[in-house]
């Protein structure tokens, strides 16, 4: 067990994570150089000591894989302790509970929370109502902050930068938290040039593209070969299903996109294929052993950087 301990930027203490456009290009690279910091203590010691006696609540309302158990692992290699639920069947959300009642009683049961909920607007809503840090885990299609920064940390420890690369976003642009998210982060580095490839029902909602329009140059198209072939990222997503109204819709657009081998073979050499996960058929598992696959290594970043996270909010 290694004791760490080192003087934090005490404005991070008790504050929330909601969304991208909370933070500055400064917060951004805090995150960044302190996830790096506990990526090489991680690997050194494996279980560090920060978090002893504190507790961690998990609210999934919403189904989860990556998310929740990557914050459960961080809180344990910080050395806490992890509380929670994962839907809603066992709780007393089934029995009519309000999101209020659920986070005010949660919140007398931990130092910190994570929570994912359908509704856009939730964890916001959360953050106003709990006396200890939210941290939004997917709100509805509107954001998904942690992810974000997973994926920037990614991206930095591969390209050694963030600026000045073009990235192509493919798939489900509308309802996919993750690139909305992304996007806004896309916009505090200089010299992003951003692709976006969607089927013209799933484009990304256009109050987004209008902000972002002003920090980088965009170029939305259909023609996914056109895009990729001179992108350095490119950062796939899954058509969520979930968010149709009408499941007819979902049905003709599914599979509207997929990257293959020969996507790949006509990308640039060191271009890096990036997703969220899950995925149901937009990567085929073909990719997956090249080496320009990095789904799984985004998944492996998530601890370094939840755990710098969940380390500056609750001020250990
Ligand atoms: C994403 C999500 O929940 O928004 N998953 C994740 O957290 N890694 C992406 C998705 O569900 O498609």
């Amino acid at each position: 067990m290694y004791i760490f301990r080192i003087a934090m930027a005490t404005d991070w203490k008790g504050r929330s994570i909601i969304s991208l456009r909370d933070f500055d290009k400064k917060d951004v690279d805090l995150v960044l150089q302190q996830s790096k910091k506990m990526d090489t203590l991680l690997q050194k010691h494996g279980v560090l000591d920060a978090a002893r006696g504190k507790v961690l609540a998990t609210l999934f309302f919403e189904p989860s894989t990556r998310t929740r158990l990557s914050f459960e692992t961080a809180m344990s290699r910080l050395g806490g302790k992890v509380i929670g639920f994962s839907g809603t069947e066992g709780t007393s959300v089934s029995k009519g509970e309000t999101l209020s009642d659920t986070i005010q009683t949660a919140a007398r049961y931990s130092d910190v929370m994570v929570m994912r909920h359908p509704l856009e607007g939730s964890a916001r809503r959360a953050s106003e109502i709990s006396p200890v840090p939210v941290i939004n885990g997917g709100d509805g299609a509107n954001q998904h902050p942690t992810q974000t920064l997973l994926d920037l940390y990614t991206i930095l420890k591969s390209k050694g930068r963030i600026g000045s690369l073009a990235i192509t976003m493919v798939g489900d642009l509308k309802y996919s938290r993750t690139v909305h998210s992304l996007g806004y982060a896309l916009a505090m580095f200089k010299g992003v040039k951003l692709n976006l490839v969607s089927p013209k029902e799933l484009r990304m909602p256009s109050h987004y593209v209008d902000e972002l329009s002003a920090s980088m140059t965009i170029r939305e198209t259909e023609n996914l070969a056109s895009a990729v072939k001179d992108s350095d990222i490119v950062y796939v997503t899954r058509i969520q299903r979930e968010r149709f109204p009408d499941p007819q819709e979902y049905e003709q657009l599914k599979g509207s996109y997929v990257i293959n081998r020969s996507v790949i073979a006509r990308a640039r050499k060191g271009v890096m294929v990036m997703h969220p996960l899950p995925r149901v058929d937009e990567i085929s598992t073909g990719v997956d052993s090249l080496e320009q696959a990095a789904y799984f290594e985004q998944a492996r970043n998530s601890i370094p950087v939840r755990m710098a996270l969940l380390k500056l909010v609750m001020g250990v």
